[in-house]
Order: structure tokens, then C-alpha cells, then sequence
């Protein structure tokens, strides 16, 4: 029998706006069978493919799901649909990669949980930015004891695309983004990113959010995500989610943490932040310097790691694609996730520990959402409902 390789699998892309492309693109990289996407509209979906290159545009999912030489799908339509569209993909028997958050409510991820794990199918979440070299480097670095316990976990996520009244995306209507927004949005991928370095789950939270823009001007047309247009009509619309989150967190072996979350944060285009502090060591790392991560120590002189096959660990290397000094950036993230996820497709079954967000993952984040909500509507602290 020969070797099966990437190209033997056919992949299908709901979806084509910011991030749908960026799947095709990586996709592509990794030599996969691109065969179509799904859009909003058929006409809509016909423009895309030309746009991007694909050899068609299905007319429904229905049509996408009959297409037997789609072995998996990605959904990157907005959040409302990845509850729909991912319970569709399983019962038609494909694999799926769906982008964050799972679902818009926690009733919602615990069914696609389950759904998951009574299917054969490799399921995956895009929380891609684990997919950072550096960031599996420290995933493993903190399992290897290199900072000790970790005592103390860190950061931030900001934005500033959200800053202006005149700023507008589905994002921030409800029944499409979700009822958290920036938490949702963004926070998820810190809680995700956050729990994959310590080894830790956030146990409980007492969280704080604010709506600083409490009316926007919403264009009466769509927008597409970080576009800059700003010309039309629009209405005047009252936010009901937030701009901005503050949130303690506890650690189930004690360790504490906080994180700011914001999408009005001026300067800020997309700026994660995380520190892990244990009993003996330290690490720290920023998404807009992703090659590099500060390691600190008590007794000796502290360290910044350069991304570098030589240099990291095996967990890391195996996430990198160029050497040292090559800058890797978002899009080398999401071709290292797709790698990862399309050799458990080659081999029909997960890994024993995937290093990709499982959907047991996607749904811890959206009880911590749910927690986050509940404290800031209560004021107090508030434990994360269990899996
Ligand atoms: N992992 C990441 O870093 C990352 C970054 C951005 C967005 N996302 C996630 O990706 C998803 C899409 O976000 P975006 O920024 O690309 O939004 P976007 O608005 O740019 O794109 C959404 C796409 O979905 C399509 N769509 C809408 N309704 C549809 C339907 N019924 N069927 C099929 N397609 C439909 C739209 O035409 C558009 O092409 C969201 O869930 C978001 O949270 C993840």
C-alpha cells in the first residue's frame, strides 16, 4: 500500500471572508484538495471562488455535504452558524475544523461535544495561535518542570478596531457574535492559550465588563471584518455587549491569574500578552513579537529564546516551518494547526493528547464565558461549571 500523503484529502471551506481566506491559503500550502466553499449566497459564493481560485462554490450545505470527495470542513462563518453547520458536517460523517468560539452558548458546545466524541471524526477548534512554535516550546517547557509550579498566569488581549462609533462588524450584533463579545472574541483565545501553557483549567472568576461605546452608527449595508469603509447610511444602534473585560482567575492547584481584554484599545491592532510565573522560573510572550519569548529566572541571567530549530524543544520545532531568523508569523500559525489536525485525518483517529484545541477544549472555554457573564452580572465570584 503507498504512502497516503495531504493531497489525498479534500477539504471544504465555509465561508470567505478574513479568516476563511486565510484557511484556503494554508490549506493550499499544505498541499490539500481544496475543492470548493460555501458563501453566504450562491452569487456570493460564485464571486469568492473566482476571487480566490477554487474550482467551484457549492449552492447549499446540503450540496457541500454530498460532494463524497470532501473528507473535512471548515467553518469560518460567523459564530451564530458553527452550531448548525458543525452538527451537519458530523452527521454527514466528515471531519471538522470550526473556528472560535464552538458555538455562541455552552448548551450548544456540550451537544457538539458530544456529537464529537460518539463520531470516528477528527474534530478540532481554530485556536491558532497555540500553534505559535514558541507557544508549544513553553507548552512543554512548563510540562518538563522547566518554571516549577506555575503559580501566577497573566496578560492581556487587545484590540483597537472596535475604538470608534462609526466602527461596525456582525460582531457586535448578539444574535450573530454571541452575548459576550470581547470575551468571546478574543478573551477566548487567551483562556484557550493560557490553559494550554500552564496545564492548567480556570476553575473559578470574578469578572468586570464594560460597554464604553454604548451607541454605534451601524451601516445598513454588511462590513466586511477589520474593513476601513466607512461611507453610507447608518443607524443608530444600541451595544448591548462589551468593549472591555478585567477578570481574576483561580486555578484549580491555586495558582491565580488575571487578564484585560479590550477591542478600544487605541494602538493596539492585535496585541496578546501572556506570563507564566512558577516556583522556579518565569516565561513571557507577545503575539506582536512572536519569534521570541523572555525566559526569567531568580539566580542566573534571564533569557530571550529566538525561535530556532537548535534552540527549542521538540514540541516546538515541530510547529515551525522556517529557520531562525525568519520571521513566522498568524498565517504560519493556522498551516501548523492544519498539519497537526490532517495527520490525525491521514491516520482516522485523534492523538492520544492533541496539541490542537479539542472541542472538550472549545466547550471549557465557553463555561468560563459563562462564568465571566454570571459574575459580572452578580458582582461576586462565580466557579466554572465542570465539563
Ligand atoms: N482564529 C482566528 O484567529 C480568527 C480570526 C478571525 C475570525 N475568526 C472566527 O472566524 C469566523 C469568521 O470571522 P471573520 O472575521 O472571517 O468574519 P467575516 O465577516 O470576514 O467572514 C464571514 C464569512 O462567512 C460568510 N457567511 C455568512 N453567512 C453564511 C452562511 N449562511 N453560510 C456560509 N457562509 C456564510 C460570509 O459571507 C463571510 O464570507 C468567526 O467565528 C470568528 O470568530 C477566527
Amino acid at each position: 500500500m503507498t504512502e497516503a500523503h495531504f493531497s489525498d484529502v479534500g477539504a471544504a471551506v465555509i465561508g470567505s471572508g478574513f479568516i476563511g481566506t486565510v484557511h484556503i491559503e494554508n490549506l493550499r500550502r499544505l498541499g490539500v484538495n481544496v475543492r470548493g466553499l460555501l458563501g453566504s449566497d450562491p452569487a456570493r459564493g460564485e464571486q469568492a471562488a473566482a476571487r480566490i481560485g477554487l474550482p467551484r462554490a457549492y449552492p447549499s450545505l446540503e450540496a457541500l455535504l454530498d460532494d463524497a470527495d470532501v473528507d473535512v470542513v471548515h467553518v469560518t462563518s460567523p459564530n451564530q452558524l458553527h452550531f448548525p453547520q458543525v452538527k451537519a458536517i458530523l452527521a454527514a460523517g466528515r471531519h471538522v475544523i470550526c473556528e472560535k468560539p464552538l458555538a455562541v452558548t455552552s448548551e450548544q458546545s456540550a451537544e457538539l461535544v458530544e456529537l464529537a466524541a460518539k463520531s470516528d471524526r477528527v474534530s478540532a477548534v481554530n485556536f491558532n495561535i497555540r500553534f505559535y512554535a514558541l507557544n508549544q516550546h513553553a507548552h512543554q517547557m512548563v510540562r518538563d518542570g522547566e518554571l516549577g509550579e506555575p503559580r501566577l498566569v497573566t496578560g492581556h488581549y487587545f484590540q483597537d478596531w472596535l475604538l470608534l462609533d462609526t466602527d461596525w462588524n456582525w460582531r457586535l450584533e448578539p444574535d450573530k457574535g454571541g452575548s459576550l463579545r470581547a470575551v468571546g472574541d478574543i478573551g477566548s483565545h487567551w483562556i484557550d492559550l493560557t490553559n494550554f501553557i500552564s496545564g492548567l483549567r480556570v476553575q473559578s472568576v470574578m469578572a468586570d465588563l464594560s460597554t464604553f461605546v454604548k451607541v454605534r452608527r451601524q451601516p445598513r449595508g454588511p462590513v466586511e471584518t477589520f474593513s476601513q469603509e466607512r461611507a453610507g447610511e447608518t443607524v443608530a444602534t444600541d451595544m448591548a455587549t462589551e468593549d472591555a473585560a478585567l477578570i481574576l482567575l483561580r486555578y484549580a492547584n491555586g495558582a491565580r491569574g488575571s487578564v484585560a481584554v479590550s477591542q478600544v484599545s487605541a494602538g493596539r491592532k492585535n496585541s496578546l500578552q501572556w506570563e507564566v510565573d512558577g516556583t522556579t522560573s518565569a516565561a513571557w510572550w507577545d503575539s506582536e513579537t512572536p519569534d521570541h519569548l523572555f525566559i526569567g529566572h531568580r539566580g542566573r541571567p534571564n533569557e530571550i529564546l529566538q525561535r530556532g530549530a537548535e534552540l527549542m524543544n521538540e514540541t516546538g520545532i515541530a510547529a515551525a516551518s522556517l529557520p531562525g531568523g525568519h520571521v513566522e508569523g498568524f498565517g504560519d500559525t493556522f498551516h501548523a494547526l492544519f498539519r497537526e489536525v490532517y495527520r490525525a485525518v491521514l491516520a482516522g483517529r485523534a492523538p492520544e493528547r492533541p496539541l490542537y484545541a479539542t472541542f472538550e477544549d472549545g466547550h471549557h472555554e465557553m463555561l468560563v464565558g459563562d462564568a465571566v457573564a454570571r459574575s459580572a452580572g452578580q458582582g461576586s465570584w462565580v466557579d466554572v461549571a465542570r465539563a
